[in-house]
């Protein structure tokens, strides 16, 4: 049974279960997500797209081939396509008949019980998946930021801008990997222009060293690297003094 519970870790490094508690349950999922919140995780990250019929669901792939038993883009499948689809088989048979989940689904199973980054994934294949992500929060009252821990964030930018400017007191984040870096690195008129509108700055874990943590910090932005599966990059970040640390599995920071 799902069981309200608080993880309330706020002046602590934030656990966020990436994909929910994905080395453990088929990322995506409720099992992953139900996981996520029994392990305490302070967030489960989930990845958003868009159906053919404009209906919002979370799955990282633009296709569902990888995880599940159908084949071809998301965004050329009904809702009611993708959801007789199976989930969890590909990770193992014991999470047979998960179902991809909605994004109604998820914020009206978890909102108030463990906070929620939501990823705009790929984006530019879904004109207008920001105004559909903010009605969908303004719809439950979930648009204010001290109400309920919600936080979006992107690879691509310009959505992050966009769903600042349909909700300017949300909390957003710009996702940093490789190709959004110079050479590598985070410089500093990247972090100006983010901070313009950004609360966040999401790494890849391998762009950061102690000089680009406190740069960050030095910018009033917060830093949550992605996805670190082992203790040793837990005991580097936390070293540097990131704010949160996303991971596929969260028993790495029982320590809390
Ligand atoms: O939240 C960060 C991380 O999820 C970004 O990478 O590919 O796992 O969505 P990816
Ligand atoms: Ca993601």
């Amino acid at each position: 049974a799902f069981a309200a519970q608080d993880n309330n870790y706020e002046n602590t490094i934030q656990l966020i279960a990436h994909r929910g508690s994905s080395g453990h349950a088929p990322e995506n999922t409720i099992a992953a997500y139900d996981l996520g919140f029994e392990q305490k995780a302070d967030y489960i990250e989930i990845d958003i797209q868009m159906t053919k019929d404009g209906e919002l669901v979370s799955i990282h792939d633009t296709t569902i081939d990888r995880t599940t038993d159908g084949t071809g883009s998301v965004g050329d499948y009904t809702l009611e396509e993708l959801r007789n689809l199976d989930a969890g088989s590909w990770f193992d048979q014991s999470f047979a008949g998960e179902k991809i989940p909605t994004f109604e689904e998820i914020l009206d199973r978890y909102r108030g019980k463990i906070g929620i980054l939501i990823e705009l994934k790929s984006p530019g294949l879904y004109p207008g998946v920001e105004q559909k992500v903010a009605n969908t929060l303004i719809e439950r009252n979930m648009d204010k930021p001290n109400n309920h821990k919600i936080v979006v964030q992107s690879f691509n930018h310009d959505s992050v801008k966009r769903f600042h400017d349909l909700l300017p007191s949300m909390p957003v984040g710009v996702l940093v990997g490789y190709g959004q870096a110079d050479e590598g690195k985070i410089t500093d008129e990247h972090l100006e222009e983010y901070a313009e509108y950004a609360d966040y700055v999401n790494p890849n874990k391998e762009l950061l060293d102690q000089d680009t943590v406190d740069r960050i910090h030095q910018n009033e932005l917060k830093t949550w690297p992605y996805t670190v599966v082992d203790q040793e990059w837990v005991d580097q970040l936390m070293e540097y003094g990131v704010d949160g640390i996303i991971t596929d599995y969260p028993e790495l920071m029982d320590f809390r």
